[in-house]
């Protein structure tokens, strides 16, 4: 494995735990405003994030290279509804995936076939998250934050 994917597979353990963080605070916003389902959501959201970051971890194992360990950021938190939460999560959702595209791209030049089989989950994964979110924010949207729908939004959620 060529010294840039090995740090750029480090970057993106860090980026997996500040997802982690992020989806973490996102919880805490939604069970301070008593939207239980979304909290549960996001909760749910930030323990995957810490799987994908154990994913990567546990492939540098096997492959006999270097972990090394960063400072994980504070994410910002003025949130101001549902809406602002989700158009957040989308944004950060895009940048992930222009990370794991530049690492695939990278493990690419230098013929890392392992890496670009190992990265290939992660390119089907972060499609699958950018969908989800943007799934619901759409719903959030439609209902343009009516009380009454997004309570019947939250009890879903919570039922999931
Ligand atoms: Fe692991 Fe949501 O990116």
């Amino acid at each position: 494995m060529d010294n840039r994917t090995n740090d750029l597979l480090n970057r993106q353990i860090n980026i997996e735990f500040y997802s982690a963080y992020l989806y973490l605070a996102m919880s805490t916003y939604f069970s301070e405003i008593n939207m239980d389902g979304f909290a549960k959501f996001m909760k749910k959201q930030a323990k995957e994030e810490l799987e994908h970051a154990q994913k990567i971890y546990d492939y540098l194992l096997l492959r006999d290279k270097k972990i090394t360990y960063q400072r994980i950021e504070a994410p910002d938190t003025d949130w101001i509804s549902a809406l602002d939460v989700l158009d957040d999560a989308i944004e950060h959702e895009k940048t992930v995936s222009a990370k794991i595209n530049e690492l695939y791209r990278v493990a690419k030049e230098t013929d890392d076939y392992a890496t670009m089989n190992f990265l290939d989950w992660f390119v089907e994964e972060q499609l699958e998250e950018e969908e989800k979110f943007r799934i619901l924010r759409e719903k959030i949207k439609a209902f343009d934050e009516c009380s009454c729908t997004l309570e019947a939004m939250d009890r879903e959620l919570n039922k999931e």
